[in-house]
């Protein structure tokens, strides 16, 4: 396996149940291998970017280039993961992880390559047990062995820890990260959490909202993600943090100033107060 590079240019998206832009006028590139973060308060468009980054929504302008090819559906490149595991109830570990490769028409690797997935997420002693018997955090390790069964080159993941407690979580996000460096596998990663995308990510998206826009690319370059009490650790959060107000800030600029004169992005010339779009 190895990961893709990702070019977002210029996306932005209105849904036409509403008439509002989503997202607007987005751009920046992930590298092959690379881990990042989209991080934002609620309803700023993470979610809308990762589907349009995905191929399930297309944009209404702009595109998404995953190796310089524009994306317009769904591909076996790559995987998205979310929040809610949706696992066959009634199959076992082994035949929910085997699904990928069955959908895909790769039979004949299954009884090689599930073994091994198992083993990566950790839970070869529990191939034959029903997915209903497991914990929340084991069933997202499941759906993680099925996402990454049929090789994808990028791996997007939306949320898909927050249903679980920190203990849980805190190991999932250290896997995960490990497991596609590991693969060499390029990670997209939605979080509201901004610890989240210290501990997982290489660098973070910052979007505001109304409409979600790119306001900072923040790096997080750690020797050591282990150690959650280092300087350097408490140091990428805080500047993470501050990028994330800023972001909000700017949201309650354009609210109290029409004219956007605060409000120094260069993609957003009109800066209108979200009542008035
Ligand atoms: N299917 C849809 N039709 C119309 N508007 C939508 C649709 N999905 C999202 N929106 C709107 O687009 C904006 C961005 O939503 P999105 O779900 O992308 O945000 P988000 O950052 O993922 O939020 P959260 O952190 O709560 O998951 C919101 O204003 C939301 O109401
Ligand atoms: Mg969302």
């Amino acid at each position: 396996m190895k990961g893709a590079h990702i070019a977002v240019d210029a996306v932005t998206h209105t849904y036409r149940r509403t008439g509002k832009a989503a997202v607007a006028d987005i751009s920046f590139e992930v590298r092959p291998g690379e881990a990042l973060a989209l991080v934002g308060r609620s309803g700023c468009g993470k979610s809308t970017l990762l589907h349009i980054m995905a191929g399930l929504i297309i944009p209404s302008q702009g595109g998404v280039l995953v190796d310089g090819l524009r994306v317009g559906a769904p591909s076996p490149k790559w995987v998205v993961m979310f929040q809610q595991p949706s696992l066959y109830p009634w199959m076992s570990v082994a035949q929910n992880v085997a699904l990928g490769l069955r959908f895909t028409g790769r039979r004949r690797e299954i009884a090689a390559r599930v073994p091994e997935l198992l083993r990566l997420v950790e839970l070869s002693d529990y191939a034959d047990r029903n997915v209903q018997d497991l914990s929340g955090g084991q069933q997202q390790r499941v759906a993680l062995a099925r996402s990454l069964a049929p090789s994808p080159e990028v791996l997007m993941l939306d949320e898909p820890f927050s249903a679980l407690d920190a203990f849980t979580r805190g190991t999932l996000q250290r896997d995960v990260r490990r497991i596609a460096k590991d693969l060499g596998i390029t990670l997209v990663l939605v979080t509201h959490d901004l610890a989240e995308a210290v501990v997982m990510a290489d660098r973070a998206a910052v979007l505001s909202a109304n409409p979600g826009r790119l306001c900072e690319m923040v790096p997080i370059d750690l020797a050591d993600r282990d150690n959650l009490r280092s300087p350097e650790y408490a140091d990428a959060r805080n500047r993470l943090a501050a990028a994330y107000e800023k972001a909000a800030g700017r949201e309650l600029t354009r609210f109290a100033d029409p004219a956007g004169e605060d409000h120094p992005l260069p993609s957003s010339p009109l800066a209108k107060p979200a009542s008035a779009t």
